[in-house]
């Protein structure tokens, strides 16, 4: 089965309305929400950190079954000092705060991304908020954290060479499913839609590969601004929008 193929909605047996297996949001416009209020740009971090929790207990409750949030990007390392180091806090305070009301959501934590470049006691949170909320079933939560899609290309790549090197995998061996499985994100069911917020039209490096036939969705709002009902909103359009896969 191809990645294509393997793209499904999870609908009401036919009748019109389907719920998006996968959910992925580009979570922007932080730092305008806090600009057009004359606050400092964490004021819109954190404001953002809230929408995060209402969204993660909105998809729960809308039968989403994977919600990935993109938090930080392999590029955002390019803004000041003290905003990554606000963001940090903002993600430590997150995996702290957040774990038992993602037990209760019956949620269990994921995370994609190179952590190899995040501080050690951030990665030690990470390991333990994943371990408390393993048993959750009804959504998987995934944080993109120093995320890049050419970063966690390249590192499938590299694997992939590793192994035709040692021997272990020959060349003609390599196909869509076989990728994959080398993606930070194997074993999940590709995007079906992807939100960004914030009004801007592009990607942004976000699932290059896993977003290959997503529903994109470009929204106004401004993600501290995002809401229960706005992701309504954007699952109500998801299910009105016709999929064809490249078939007719
Ligand atoms: C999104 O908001 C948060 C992150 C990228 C971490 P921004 O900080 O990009 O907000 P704008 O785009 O400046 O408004
Ligand atoms: C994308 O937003 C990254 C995250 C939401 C974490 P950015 O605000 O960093 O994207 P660009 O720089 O406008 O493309
Ligand atoms: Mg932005």
């Amino acid at each position: 089965m191809t990645a294509a193929t393997a793209l499904s909605v999870r609908g009401d047996g036919g009748g019109g309305r389907a719920v998006p297996r996968h959910v992925a949001i580009i979570m922007d416009g932080n730092g305008r929400w806090a600009k057009a209020r004359f606050l400092p740009r964490i004021a819109g971090h954190r404001q953002g950190a809230e929408a995060v929790r209402r969204t993660v207990r909105a998809a729960g409750e809308i039968g989403i079954e994977v919600l990935t949030l993109y938090a930080f990007s392999s590029e955002n390392w390019r803004r000041p000092v003290e905003e990554v180091s606000d963001l940090m806090g903002l993600l430590r305070h997150f995996l702290k705060a957040e774990v038992a009301e993602l037990v209760a959501n019956g949620a269990r934590l994921r995370v994609i991304g190179d952590l190899a470049r995040l501080d050690a006691d951030v990665r030690a949170l990470i390991d333990e908020a994943i371990a408390r909320t393993a048993s959750g079933t009804r959504l998987t939560l995934v944080l993109a954290l120093n995320y890049g899609a050419q970063d966690e290309l390249v590192r499938a790549a590299r694997a992939l060479a590793e192994e035709a090197r040692a021997g272990t995998l020959v060349p003609e061996a390599i196909d869509v499913e076989e990728i994959e499985a080398r993606l930070d994100t194997a074993g999940l069911p590709p995007v079906d839609l992807l939100i960004r917020t914030s009004g801007e039209v592009r990607l942004s490096n976000f699932l290059l590969w896993q977003a290959a036939y997503a529903e994109l969705m470009f929204v106004d709002t401004l993600w501290p601004d995002f809401d229960a009902a706005a992701l309504a909103e954007a699952v109500t359009r998801f299910g009105a929008r016709e999929r064809r896969f490249g078939g007719l």
